[in-house]
């Protein structure tokens, strides 16, 4: 197999890198290590740097159609990675990406002033895609069960009761606890969804990246009524390191709502696809499951580097268990900044993360620690932060 080095730095500034160029605009600091925005600073899986080659080659970057063999990749990545077989009819795709997919989801799906149900902590483009349409968030808090994020049922069922409640949109896993939702919480939470007519938008877009141990399940995969009632959104994005691509998948098993949403992408011109994005996601999905292993099997030492860190050098820090995704989730409290935190971090320790209140207010002293780059910069980032407390 392959060697992959994930060490030697590789120079990303200076590159129109949302994660290096603008930690100026968003932090006041360009000097900052940068372990915030969810991309990796690992090269892509050198199969899709070739396919893409080839394409440039030719030279022609005309309008793009999906092919049978780009609906087969799809599928079988869903089947070999996932056990899940996902009939080709119900995949549609959103070349702008999965908020954008998640915003047609919402106008279709619900009024403004209706409520959207979402656990929290949660991403916060999935919050601002509920309130700056409209809608009205009814948060569903996670609660902390010995050290891990739990659903909380009985909250649940009480606001799904609540008038006007149309949907409930999640992460699958979690962003930005990790916590991947068992088959039984994802049960119980589809019955209580069904009981009160409420569909279910699963934003799975970092389900790829599993730690060891652990396992993903897909919503719609546990039953045909779950399938009806949901629709699920993935992307070779996070998985793949190809955010600049703007890809999204979903799986729309109810007929009508499919059909009205390829309708807004008909109307929009967007039923066509990114090429480069497509091209990418053949590839990736054919051919570079190894290279997502590897990518795994590093930020999992990387977690286990950081964990260790925090145990012997910095026990003033909480970090929970990290299920999925590149994301260690920390309680920064004990260090006793109070809200001088975020400062802290970035002018007096030169690290930059994204704040937890960010996810939810009640976070302010959380942190979410990218971990998708070199071992050796996560480490320099830490004994920085060791250095000035
Ligand atoms: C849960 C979640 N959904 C969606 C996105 C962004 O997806 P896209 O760029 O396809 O809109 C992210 C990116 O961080 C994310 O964490």
């Amino acid at each position: 197999m392959m060697h992959l080095d994930f060490d030697t730095p590789i120079d990303r500034c200076g590159t129109q890198s949302y994660k290096w160029d603008g930690t100026l605009a968003e932090f006041g600091r360009k000097d900052v290590i940068p372990m915030w925005v969810a991309d990796m600073d690992f090269p892509c899986a050198p199969e899709i740097l070739d396919a893409f080659s080839d394409r440039v080659r030719h030279g022609i970057m005309g309008y793009t159609i999906r092919s049978q063999q780009y609906m087969d990749a799809v599928r079988g990545w869903f089947r070999n990675r996932h056990s899940w077989d996902v009939s080709e009819e119900a995949l549609t795709f959103a070349p702008p990406g999965v908020i954008f997919a998640v915003n047609v989801l919402i106008d279709l799906l619900s009024e403004p002033g209706d409520r959207i149900v979402m656990q929290t902590p949660n991403y916060d483009a999935l919050m601002n895609s509920v309130s700056a349409g409209g809608r009205i968030i009814s948060e569903n808090p996670l609660k902390v069960v010995n050290n891990r994020y739990e659903l909380d049922f009985d909250g649940l069922e009480q606001i799904l009761a609540l008038p006007r409640t149309k949907i409930l949109l999640m992460s699958n896993p979690n962003n930005p606890t990790g916590r991947l939702w068992t088959p039984e919480e994802l049960s119980r939470l589809g019955d209580l969804c069904a009981q009160h007519h409420v569909t279910i938008i699963s934003d799975d877009i970092h389900a790829d990246i599993v730690m060891p141990g652990y396992h993903y399940t897909p919503l719609p995969s546990l039953s045909p009524e779950l399938a009806q009632r949901s629709v699920l959104l993935t992307s070779t994005n996070k998985t793949f390191n190809l955010g600049g691509l703007q890809m999204a998948t979903l799986v729309i098993y109810d007929e009508v709502l499919r059909s009205r949403f390829n309708q807004v992408m008909a109307r929009y011109q967007t039923r066509l696809d990114n090429l480069f994005g497509a091209i990418a996601l053949e590839t990736a999905y054919t051919s570079c499951g190894y290279w997502l292993d590897a990518v795994i099997s590093y930020i999992n030492e990387n977690r286990k580097a950081l964990e260790a860190f925090i145990r012997t050098e910095l026990p003033q820090l909480t970090a929970y268990p990290m299920e999925s995704t590149y994301f260690s989730w920390i309680d920064f409290s004990g260090l006793g900044k109070g809200e001088g935190l975020e400062r802290f971090l970035i002018d007096t320790c030169g690290v930059a993360f994204t704040p937890g209140r960010e996810f939810s207010a009640g976070y302010g002293q959380f942190m979410r620690v990218n971990l998708a780059c070199r071992r050796e910069l996560l480490l320099t980032a830490f004994r920085q932060i060791r250095q000035n407390i």
